[in-house]
């Protein structure tokens, strides 16, 4: 299943369960200053989790196109990109819990309308507790009743199980999704399923965040108005387990891009091949939101990524042929931005 199918089905799973489906926002904030760029599919979203009308009603789906620059130097290892995609579903003050547990459960494996993974390697997280909120038995019981086991959902602490966009806005407790890579990992202790996420084993692949509370200055201070659902799920991450690749640099979504590089290179160098790659699809990206390069904040930004990818081009010898890459780009993204 390529990229473009698994965007599409996302869209349709939610759309049939009476979301609107809305086109990505731009990658530049509109009323954000605390960011430079979007940063996760919610942050658009923020007034109307906080209760503010959507124009579009209370469910929504999108894919929100996202940035975070705040790793570059890893950029070149499987795991790290500056630019990517979150496949969300959103419930504003509508569903809760139930609805979002088993959706979320219905997408991942349904053959029909959804991903058609094998229920056997799915993991399950839930949020354990602490001062600003009980364990959440009532997701325990939701994963239950769609026939997990006991021994397939763990509870973890707010370090883990607790999201928010940073010190202040909306946040809550969630419960994440995990996809054995392998195939054959099987039962997992808590500890040993702990040890499988470090080692990548068992990666997350989803999550859902149930946003009824509010963040000031980095403290919890109470409950929204209304309960609603913020969910994640990274393309990236779900086309590499699509494409059966532990990296999406091996999927179609970078395919193309990086057999090109590969071409117009006669040094070869893997983590130069993905800065090159990596880097020059967030800069078209940043260009399409009406971003250019300069000295100062975005700009500022935008020109280290074109500065630190055409470095890697020179050493790769691709030289003069770098804006070859651009169309590659236009083509594979013009069908859904
Ligand atoms: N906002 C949540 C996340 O980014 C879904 O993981």
């Amino acid at each position: 299943m390529d990229s473009n199918e698994i965007r599409s089905r996302f869209l349709k799973f939610f759309e049939k369960r009476g979301h609107a489906v809305i086109p990505s926002a731009s990658l530049v904030p509109e009323n954000d200053p605390s960011v430079l760029f979007n940063t996760a599919g919610m942050q658009p979203l923020v007034p109307y989790l906080l209760g503010q009308k959507h124009p579009m009603g209370q469910r929504i789906v999108d894919v929100q196109k996202c940035v975070r620059t705040g790793d570059l130097d890893d950029i070149g290892d499987s795991r790290h990109f500056s630019f990517f995609e979150m496949m969300g579903n959103w419930s504003l003050g509508d569903y809760f819990k139930e609805e979002a547990i088993k959706w979320s459960y219905e997408f991942l494996t349904s053959k029909e309308e959804g991903l058609g993974l094998d229920k056997n390697r799915l993991y399950f997280t839930i949020f354990e507790g602490d001062e600003n909120a009980s364990f959440d038995q009532e997701s325990k019981d939701i994963w239950m009743k769609q026939g997990i086991p006991e021994n397939r959902i763990y509870a973890l602490p707010a370090e883990d199980n607790w999201w928010s966009p940073g010190d202040n806005g909306p946040c809550g407790p969630c419960s994440e999704m995990f996809y054995d890579m392998s195939g054959n990992v099987g039962d997992l202790s808590h500890e040993e399923f702990l040890q499988a996420v470090k080692d990548e084993r068992v990666i997350e692949i989803w999550n859902d965040v149930f946003m009824e509370y509010e963040k000031k200055d980095g403290k919890v201070v109470g409950k929204l108005n209304q309960k609603n659902v913020d969910t994640g799920a990274g393309l990236q991450r779900m086309t590499a387990v699509m494409q059966g690749k532990q990296t999406a640099y091996d999927t179609d979504l970078f395919g193309e891009l990086i057999s090109k590089i590969k071409d117009l290179s006669s040094v070869k160098n893997e983590k130069l091949e993905r800065i090159v790659a990596d880097h020059i699809r967030t800069a078209i990206f940043m260009v399409s939101d009406g971003v250019l390069p300069s000295n100062s904040d975005r700009g500022y930004i935008l020109r280290r990524l074109l500065r630190r990818s055409i470095r890697a081009s020179h050493a790769l010898t691709m030289n003069n042929d770098y804006n070859s890459l651009v169309p590659i780009i236009l083509n594979k993204y013009s069908e859904s931005y």
